[in-house]
C-alpha cells in the first residue's frame, strides 16, 4: 500500500505538533507504523491522503453512529454555519436539543452542554462535591473519564486506602488525594470502601466500560453502586460518553434499569462536532452557576453548529427501528466471528449493541487486572492484517470498535471474511 504522501504530512506534523498528533492514541506507536493521515470520509469509509480507502470501525472513537458526512448532519451544520457559527449568546437550538434529551431520559430534568467529555465528567464531579458537601470520589480501574487531574490515577499498593498514584507527570499528590481507585466489577471492594470512608461525594463509572475494550459492568456491581451511594448520600455518576445513544436510545441506564444521579454524555450528542453534556434532576443542576454556587462555564459551550449536528443525529437515531437495524448489521459481523473464536479458542468477542472488542488470548475479560493475560502481539498482527485489507479499527487492544448504520452489507461481509481468515490462519 502506497502511503508516501501521508508519511510526508506526518513527518512535517511531527515537527510542529508533539508526536505529530493531537491525541496520543492516534500516533499508532504500539503498532510500529506511521499513523493514517485522513483526507475525507463518507458513510462507512475513510480515505487517506494517498487515496487508500479503509472501512472505518473507529467512527471518530464513537460519535459517528450515522457514519461519515451523513446528509442530515451535513445539512443542519451547513445551514447553521451560513447563519453564524458562534455567538456566545443563547440560541434556540440549545433549548431544542436540551428539551429533546430531557423528554427522552427520565433521570434528567436539566442538562448543561460543554465541549468535551472531559469537561462533562470534571463538571459533574465538581457538582457532586458541591451538592453533597463532601470531597472523596470513587473511580474504577480501567474506566476512563477524560484527562482532568483528579482522575489520572493508577492503583497504589492497597486499593481501599487513599494511596492512588498519579498516572501522569504534572499531577501532584494533592490533586489526587481525594480519589479512591477500586477494581471494576468488584462488589466486595465497593462495600468495603463505603464501610471505611464515610465522606464520599460520588462514584463515577462507565456502566459498560469502553476504555479497556468492551467490558460490561455486572448488574450486581452497578446495583451495589446505586445502593451504597444512596445509603451514604453520595451521588452516582454514570459516564455515558460512549454508551449514551449507542447501546440504545436511552443508554446503559435504561438497559440496566438503574437511575444514576448525574449522567455524562459526549461523542454521539455532538454528531461529530465538539459537544458533550451532563444532566440530572433539577435540585442538583440548579446548584450550577448562575443559579447556584458551583461554578461552571465555557466560551463555546452549546455551540450552535455542534447543537444542530447533535440534534440532527438524535432525530435520526430516534426514528422507529433504528437500533434494530443497527443490531442486524452488527450481528452479521459478530455472530460468525464469535463462533470462530469459540471453536478455535483464539480469543473472544465482547460487545454491547454496536460496540465491540475482540480480545486475543483470553476467554473473557471482566476487569482490567485480567487484561494482563491478553496477547498484545496478536492484536498488533490483527490490526496490521485488517489495515492491509483496507479495514481500520482503533490501533489499540484496549479500545472499542463501532458498527454504524452506514456500514454496507458488502463491507460488513468483506470485514467478516478478513477477520475469519485471520482467526483460521493462526
Ligand atoms: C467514557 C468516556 N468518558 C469521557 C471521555 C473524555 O471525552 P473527551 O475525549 O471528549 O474529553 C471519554 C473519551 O474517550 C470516554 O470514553
Amino acid at each position: 500500500m502506497e502511503r508516501k504522501k501521508s508519511l510526508r504530512i506526518y513527518e512535517a506534523s511531527s515537527k510542529v505538533i508533539p508526536g505529530g498528533v493531537n491525541s496520543p492514541v492516534r500516533a499508532f506507536f504500539d503498532m510500529g507504523i506511521p499513523p493514517l493521515v485522513v483526507a475525507k470520509g463518507k458513510g462507512d469509509t475513510i480515505w487517506d491522503e494517498d487515496g487508500n480507502a479503509f472501512i472505518d470501525y473507529c467512527g471518530s472513537w464513537g460519535p459517528l453512529i450515522l457514519g461519515h458526512a451523513h446528509p442530515s448532519v451535513v445539512k443542519a451544520a451547513k445551514a447553521q454555519i451560513s447563519k453564524g457559527s458562534s455567538f456566545g449568546i443563547t440560541t434556540k437550538i440549545e433549548k431544542e436539543i436540551a428539551a429533546f434529551i430531557v423528554k427522552l431520559i427520565p433521570s434528567i430534568e436539566k442538562i448543561r452542554f460543554v465541549s468535551t467529555g472531559t469537561e462533562a465528567t470534571m463538571s459533574a464531579l465538581r457538582l457532586a462535591k458541591g451538592f453533597t458537601g463532601k470531597n472523596k470520589i470513587i473511580k474504577f480501574i480501567g474506566n476512563y473519564h477524560g484527562h482532568h487531574d483528579s482522575l489520572l490515577v493508577q492503583a497504589g499498593s492497597g486499593v481501599i486506602r487513599l494511596n492512588s498514584q498519579a498516572s501522569s507527570k504534572g499531577i501532584s499528590a494533592e490533586m489526587i488525594k481525594d480519589t479512591l481507585l477500586l477494581p471494576f466489577n468488584d462488589v466486595k471492594a465497593v462495600k468495603e470502601c463505603f464501610e471505611v470512608h464515610k465522606d464520599i461525594a460520588a462514584v463515577i463509572v462507565e456502566p459498560i466500560a469502553g476504555n479497556m475494550g468492551v467490558v460490561a459492568g455486572s448488574k450486581e456491581f452497578l446495583e451495589t453502586l446505586k445502593r451504597e451511594t444512596e445509603k451514604q448520600g453520595a451521588l452516582l455518576i454514570f459516564d455515558e460518553v460512549i454508551t449514551g445513544f449507542r447501546v440504545g436510545l436511552k443508554g446503559a441506564q435504561d438497559l440496566y434499569g438503574i437511575t444514576p444521579d448525574i449522567t455524562c454524555f459526549g461523542k454521539i450528542i455532538g454528531g461529530g462536532f465538539p459537544a458533550a453534556a451532563f444532566g440530572a434532576k433539577k435540585e442538583i443542576m440548579d446548584l450550577l452557576s448562575p443559579l447556584g454556587e458551583v461554578y461552571q462555564a465555557g466560551t463555546l459551550s452549546g455551540n450552535p453548529v455542534a447543537m444542530q449536528a447533535g440534534l440532527a443525529t438524535l432525530k435520526e437515531i430516534a426514528k422507529e427501528g433504528f437500533y434494530e437495524k443497527l443490531q442486524q448489521k452488527a450481528d452479521k459481523l459478530f455472530l460468525p466471528i464469535e463462533k470462530a473464536l469459540k471453536e478455535t479458542k483464539r480469543g473472544c468477542l465482547q460487545r454491547q449493541g454496536s460496540m465491540f472488542t475482540i480480545f486475543w488470548g483470553v476467554e473473557a475479560i471482566t476487569t482490567k487486572e485480567e487484561c494482563k493475560k491478553l496477547d498484545e502481539e496478536m492484536f498488533k498482527k490483527f490490526f496490521l492484517h485488517l489495515l492491509d485489507k483496507g479495514i481500520y479499527i482503533p490501533p489499540c487492544q484496549y479500545e472499542t470498535s463501532f458498527v454504524s448504520i452506514a456500514h454496507t452489507d458488502e463491507n460488513l461481509e468483506k470485514t467478516k471474511e478478513a477477520i475469519l481468515e485471520f482467526i483460521k490462519a493462526r
